[in-house]
């Protein structure tokens, strides 16, 4: 962890720059489906203090609970008990807009599938997030054909999303996810999909991306070798996240 992202965080927006303190938390966290005798658990009690400027990989078996995780970090569904806190705020207290400025400003999102509508061109797939918040067409237009530039495909703007390679896709995503400048990037197994070379491609893309624009990263992947690349390896088993190497403290970040 760089010795400068451990000052204490601020509670405004604008107090968090790329390099001070905690950006999300998850406080006991517990998640369960189902009732009475078909109850599962699928998160028992997880902790984790995610700082500005991290990368950090989430692995665990299938089925350990990393989509369920991630979908908790980023409001998509609520936990049974716990809460997490995005810079210091508990987004169960959110009001209003709030709530939903969270999940569409605050936080870009990248599936394994791609999620990306088939007969739009890569360009309006990627403005799409910034047309539906009233942004006008050209001006999208132009935001999205920079960040179709930015993850090298600048050559496929025109063409329509189900025309493009998996990885292709999976890179439009990454752009569609970005457009709005969040400041947290959840991506659960971003190269799932993908062949070797493409899912290596599409990290170090990730990585990059991560640096340059100062983002804080968490991605789910089953990919041990891409996962020993990012700042902090947590696993998930058991409903709990532990420290890879380290599983004598739950959670335990710092
Ligand atoms: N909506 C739901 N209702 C009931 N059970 C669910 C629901 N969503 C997930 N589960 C269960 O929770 C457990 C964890 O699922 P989750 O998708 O979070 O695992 P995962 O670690 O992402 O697995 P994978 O690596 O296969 O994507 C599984 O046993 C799954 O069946
Ligand atoms: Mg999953």
């Amino acid at each position: 962890m760089p010795a400068e992202t451990t000052a204490t965080a601020t509670t405004t927006r604008e107090g968090v720059d790329a390099h001070s303190g905690v950006l999300i938390e998850a406080r006991d966290l517990r998640k369960s489906y189902g009732a009475g005798g078909s109850e599962i658990t699928v998160l028992s009690g997880v902790n984790a203090s995610i700082e500005v400027g991290e990368l950090v990989a989430v692995v665990g078996p299938s089925g350990a609970g990393k989509s369920t995780l991630l979908h908790l970090l980023a409001a998509l569904d609520m936990p049974t008990s716990g809460a997490v806190y995005f810079e210091k705020k508990a987004i169960d207290s959110f009001e209003g807009s709030e709530l939903a400025d969270y999940r569409n400003r605050s936080i870009g999102f990248v599936w394994q599938r791609h999620h990306l509508l088939a007969d739009f061109t890569a360009a309006e797939n990627v403005a799409m997030p910034l047309l539906m918040r009233g942004a006008g067409y050209t001006e999208a237009l132009e935001t999205s054909a920079r960040w179709l530039r930015e993850v090298g495909l600048e050559a496929r703007t025109k063409h329509r999303a189900g025309e493009l390679s998996g990885g292709e896709q999976q890179r439009v995503a990454i752009a569609r996810a970005l457009v709005q400048e969040p400041a947290l990037l959840l991506a659960d197994e971003p190269t799932g999909d993908l062949d070797e070379r493409n899912a290596i491609a599409v990290f170090e893309l990730m990585q990059r991306l991560h640096r340059t624009h100062r983002l804080t990263s968490i991605l789910a992947t089953h990919n041990t070798v891409l996962a020993g690349r990012a700042d902090r390896v947590l696993q998930l088993e058991h409903g709990l996240l532990l420290p890879v190497g380290d599983r004598t403290k739950p959670g335990s970040m710092h």
